[in-house]
């Protein structure tokens, strides 16, 4: 009987929603592999088992693998209302205390998070090599930034191993570490030099991905070319630049489901296209409950993200107070660096009828939020993709974004022509400046006066199709020319 060969990809994690998240690589690594299992090939997801991790679906044990002194058991689940098997690497020892998959309960980085995320690598690197008593091997294993950076790396140095891809989400994030830590971790010294995981004289889990994969991906083509310069390279453009032919950018897609006005239970008042003017209510909604005075008159502009200085909050705190002395109100959403949340809460404090700040990490709010402001701002000085002017768009929330990475790809700046032909979805400005940013403000309110052309933007964010099947064909695209059976799929 001719069986019917399928394609098994192992999808390496450090955070997937709604098992637990702190940013968009979540959101990626909980839609990501759904779109893949939909394309017909055989997904599985490994993520350490933390304590925060939360699931509704049952939990199973499949095995224990033992890699130096140290036992892990794999333990199977799915992907919460998927059929997405995942596999939690539970080793109570590293995983099983409060606190997120970086930072311990007060906020501090995780003192042993190399050894953590060290020892998931080399778990990961056993099951990849069926070593895990799972009984499956994978043709390619997908890793996922810096956190299992030290997979490829691993796998280079097994004689039969399968192909490796490693995606880049943010490049400043490194985890780097003194040459000591490569000792402590008793690492195989023939990954001790600049092929391997060495970056100047330091550990660097990044650079073992960047160098012993087989393929380099990031989430944009435009940060693909970026990171290939010194203004974004961090360090590592050269390696790239040298590794060019094997990086290409595949911007994100977005869980359309999860994500949609229409059905979304999160929000006050569903609406979709052609019923915009319901979208008011979602604004009125988010005005009453943050105190701000009520209006349609006044554009509500929403900022939902890490407060870190990647996000250009410091521009936003540079520019407010010329900004609230315009018809604006704000709603900001996030934690982070404390004196960005400081600086922040104080002009909320001065202009309560104009400004809100909520400090914290809410995913409901997220949709409130994306539901009823009028505008999101995104003023990055770097973004490797961006979800959130994704969301937005879908959610007739126009984006401000600056012209960088994922952002420049995924918004249509409202320009005379792009009004004229219809495919304007947003603002877009250049330079990290204030002046930029505010002209950029300034131009949304002019069409905001208009509003026949504010809602052509609206509805032609809401339509265009971010749903991750454009994508997950790319990334099938590139597993294929990996995979050494993908010539000849049945055998
Ligand atoms: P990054 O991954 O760099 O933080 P992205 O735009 O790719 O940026 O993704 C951020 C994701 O995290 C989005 O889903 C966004 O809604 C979510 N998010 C960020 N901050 C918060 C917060 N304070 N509360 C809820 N969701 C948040
Ligand atoms: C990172 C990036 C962000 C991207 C996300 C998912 O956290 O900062 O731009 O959207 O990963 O790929």
């Amino acid at each position: 009987m001719v069986q019917e060969w399928i394609m098994k990809i192992l999808f390496v994690t450090s955070e997937a929603h709604p098992l637990i998240k702190t940013g968009g690589l979540a959101d990626v690594a909980g839609s990501l592999p759904k779109a893949l299992l939909e394309l017909g090939l055989d997904v599985r997801l490994i993520i350490p088992k933390y304590q925060a991790l939360q699931t509704t679906e049952e939990i199973y044990f499949k095995s224990t693998v033992q890699v130096n002194n140290t036992k892990a058991n794999i333990l199977e689940t799915r992907l919460p209302g998927t059929q997405v098997i995942v596999w939690l690497v539970d080793c109570p020892e590293f995983f099983n205390f409060p606190g997120n998959p970086y930072l311990d309960e007060k906020g501090n980085a995780w003192a042993n998070i190399a050894e953590r995320f060290a020892l998931f690598c080399r778990i990961v690197a056993e099951v990849a090599m069926n070593r895990g008593y799972l009984h499956w091997t994978p043709d390619i294993v997908h890793c996922n930034d810096w956190q299992s950076g030290l997979v490829p790396a691993l796998l280079s140095l097994e004689h039969k191993r399968p192909a490796t891809v490693f995606s880049i989400h943010n490049l400043s994030y490194q985890g780097l570490f003194p040459k000591a830590t490569h000792t402590l971790l008793n690492l195989p010294g023939q990954l001790w030099n600049t092929n391997g995981v060495e970056f100047n004289g330091m550990l660097s889990f990044l650079k073992g991905g960047l160098a012993c994969s087989d393929r380099i991906t990031t989430v944009s083509p435009t940060y693909a070319h970026e990171i290939q310069t010194a203004d974004f390279g961090y360090g590592l453009e050269g390696l790239l630049s040298y590794r060019k032919d094997s990086l290409s950018g595949i911007i994100n897609g977005i869980d359309a489901e999860y994500w949609n006005p229409e059905t979304d239970p999160s929000i006050s008042s569903n609406f979709n296209a052609s019923t915009l003017n319901k979208k008011l209510l979602n604004k009125t909604a988010l005005q009453n409950r943050y105190s701000l005075s009520v209006g349609n008159n006044i554009l509500v502009i929403a900022v939902i993200s890490r407060m870190v200085e990647q996000k250009g909050i410091d521009l936003v705190l540079k520019c407010l107070p010329e900004m609230l002395t315009l018809p604006l109100q704000f709603i900001f959403h996030g934690r982070g660096d404390k004196h960005f949340e400081q600086q922040l809460n104080r002009f909320a404090k001065a202009y309560p009828d104009k400004m809100a700040v909520i400090i914290g990490y809410e995913e409901e709010l997220a949709h409130l939020i994306e539901a009823g402001a009028d505008v999101f701002l995104m003023p990055s000085r770097y973004e490797p993709c961006g979800l959130n002017q994704l969301y937005s768009q879908r959610y007739g929330t126009v984006p401000i974004v600056r012209k960088t990475g994922g952002l420049a790809d995924t918004v249509v700046d409202a320009l005379p022509e792009t009004l004229r032909d219809k495919t304007a979805t947003g603002f877009v400005f250049r330079k990290a400046t204030c002046g930029t940013l505010m002209e950029a403000i300034k131009r949304a309110l002019t069409v905001y006066g208009q509003p026949e052309s504010w809602k052509q933007l609206q509805v032609t964010g809401m339509k265009k199709n971010f749903s991750w099947k454009k994508s997950a064909k790319e990334y099938l695209a590139l597993y294929a020319l990996l995979s050494p059976h993908a010539q000849s799929p049945q055998k």
